[in-house]
């Protein structure tokens, strides 16, 4: 139907009828869907209705009256649903590829949220994180689908192989777009600093965290690439902040409830920025499904609660951090020189071991990345590269 993307379900319409506002299908695999008329009318993919070549809909719903007269249904012999609407005293013809619906198929949209949903994991991820090496990523798409896939579908990936040389980190970046800039730069420096104006910029171990829970919009993806790790310690930890709240939520329902909707307020401040938002711990889009944690303990500020709700929101919280500590959700590993660590900043805590700054030097170089890049890349690749070229 006029999209870049081919469509891939494989099911096949075989009954379509007009009833009252909407077209019902049945399909060979026994599923039944409504369509309504509306919304039929309003995604038809005719010259007249969307553009052909940028592929946006010019039609304007307000065009037609709401309730539409039910248009003449027939099923094409190649499959396709054929619409026609009485207009303007003539007929207006729409066409509907079959996988195009099916995909669309709001009427079933509950059971194929679910099979979306992200996979959690926990500490059975030691040791099989889903790792690309720096030149298949560089060099071939089917390597960058692999890499990106991993990283939307499990929040982390690991490169391997690369150089040493400084500017390696936005090379990658170069192959998926252009790193977010904030105020810590376009890309920063993990190393110990003599003035610090954060955490990261010290020898001390790092709690499990998300990067700028205080701005509005955090950073979606965080990229860490190893220059030099000659230091004794400094493991890197990542927890899968969506299987915790997910076992917190199983556990006890209540404190769930209480992160999930509670706001608290984070701060960040120095010499030239003081940047401030207020939500809460545990965020969920409008269908209700995880979307992302908000917890960095340097940063949150003093709590404004309502006062009945101050001890149940501290036991909620101490609850949800002693399980964030969790071995069993937790991976951990030490970053080698030419190695690169990427994770979904809203989704994978990350932390590290204290180490010894006099014992060697430790660099890592680290960026963001938006999602909208990310995903848009990956959704590109995937016309293109076939899933076992990548898999
Ligand atoms: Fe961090």
């Amino acid at each position: 139907m006029g999209e870049f993307a081919p469509s891939r379900a494989a099911q096949r319409i075989v009954a379509a009828t007009a009833e009252d506002g909407a077209v019902a299908l049945t399909w060979d695999d026994g599923r039944t869907s409504r369509f309504h008329h509306l919304w039929l009318r309003d995604n038809c993919a005719c010259a007249q209705c969307r553009h052909p070549q940028t592929r946006e809909r010019t039609f304007e719903l307000l065009d037609l009256p709401e309730e539409l007269d039910p248009p003449r249904v027939e099923l094409r012999p190649d499959g396709a649903l054929r619409l026609l609407w009485p207009e303007n005293g003539g007929w207006h013809e729409s066409l509907f590829d079959p996988a195009w619906l099916r995909e669309r198929d709001y009427t079933n949209r509950a059971a194929d949220t679910e099979s979306r949903r992200a996979r959690p994991w926990g500490a059975e991820m030691q040791g099989a994180i889903p790792s690309v090496s720096y030149a298949e990523l560089m060099e071939s798409d089917a390597g960058l689908r692999r890499w990106l896939h991993a990283l939307s579908e499990h929040g982390l990936a690991l490169l391997s192989d690369g150089p040493t040389a400084e500017g390696s980190l936005l090379d990658v970046v170069g192959r998926v777009g252009w790193a977010r800039e904030t105020n810590f730069g376009h890309t920063f420096d993990v190393v110990s600093k003599p003035n610090p104006n954060n955490a990261a910029y010290t020898a001390i171990k790092l709690e499990p965290h998300v990067d700028l829970p205080n701005w509005q919009r955090p950073p979606d993806f965080q990229l860490l690439y190893c220059l030099e790790n000659g230091a004794t310690g400094g493991a890197s930890i990542l927890t899968d902040g969506f299987a915790v709240a997910e076992a917190l939520q199983r556990e006890d329902p209540e404190a769930f409830e209480v992160l999930a909707t509670q706001p608290v307020d984070f701060r960040f401040q120095d010499e030239e920025s003081d940047i401030r938002f207020r939500a809460p711990t545990i965020g969920r889009d409008a269908d209700g499904a995880l979307c992302e944690i908000r917890f960095n303990n340097w940063i949150r500020d003093a709590l404004d609660v309502p006062p009945a709700r101050m001890q149940a929101f501290y036991a909620a919280y101490r609850k949800f951090w002693t399980m964030l500590r969790d071995p069993h959700f937790m991976i951990r590993f030490t970053l080698g020189p030419g190695q690169m660590i990427a994770f979904d900043n809203l989704r994978v805590l990350h932390g590290r071991d204290a180490f010894d700054p006099n014992s060697g030097r430790r660099h890592l170089q680290g960026c963001y990345l938006d999602r909208d890049l990310v995903m848009s890349r990956l959704r590109v690749l995937e016309r293109t590269t076939r899933l076992s070229e990548s898999a």
